[in-house]
């Protein structure tokens, strides 16, 4: 049965009639077409579906659609704009970070929900922030270097 879902979407107001336990990950790719958070594990356990709902970095594939009624999600999509991607995109690619790129979208997500609320992490802090994050290809070191790189880099943006 359908149920009307209202929240905060990348600043804008989504209203819809949807299964409320379809899960965010595929609302948001197949209906909404943000492609940024990816599918891998579909259990919770990679991070490649990251999204920030109030705050906090989730993993989309693990929500409901119906838990979401009145939060505030952002995607990739909704910080394309904002100096503090354009910070993180700069020092992946500075460091190295990025290799096929599948899990890079949740690795920035993961590093902004991180640096939004400790903007000068210590290497244990970065790794804590990253860990349910997975990359098969690039090594963690490199991303561990571009998220370093960005808190300086940001000073005065975090
Ligand atoms: S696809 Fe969601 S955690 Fe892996
Ligand atoms: S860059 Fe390929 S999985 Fe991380």
């Amino acid at each position: 049965m359908k149920k009307k879902i209202k929240f905060n979407l990348n600043n804008k107001e989504i209203n819809l009639e949807v299964n409320p336990l379809r899960r965010l990950l595929d609302l948001l790719r197949e209906d909404l077409k943000l492609i940024s958070p990816k599918e891998g594990c579909g259990q919770g356990e990679c991070g490649a579906c990251s999204v920030i709902i109030n705050g906090n970095l989730i993993n989309s594939c693990c929500v409901p659609v119906g838990n979401i009624q009145g939060a505030k999600v952002i995607t990739i999509e909704g910080l394309m704009e904002t100096k503090e991607f354009h910070i993180l995109k700069e020092s992946f690619d500075e460091a190295g970070a990025v290799q096929c790129g599948f899990c890079t979208p949740g690795m920035i997500m993961a590093s902004y929900a991180l640096l939004t609320k400790n903007k000068n992490p210590n290497e244990d802090e970065i790794r804590a922030g990253l860990s349910g994050n997975l990359c098969r290809c690039t090594g963690y070191d490199k991303i561990i270097d571009a998220v370093k790189m960005a808190a300086k880099k940001g000073e005065s943006v975090w």
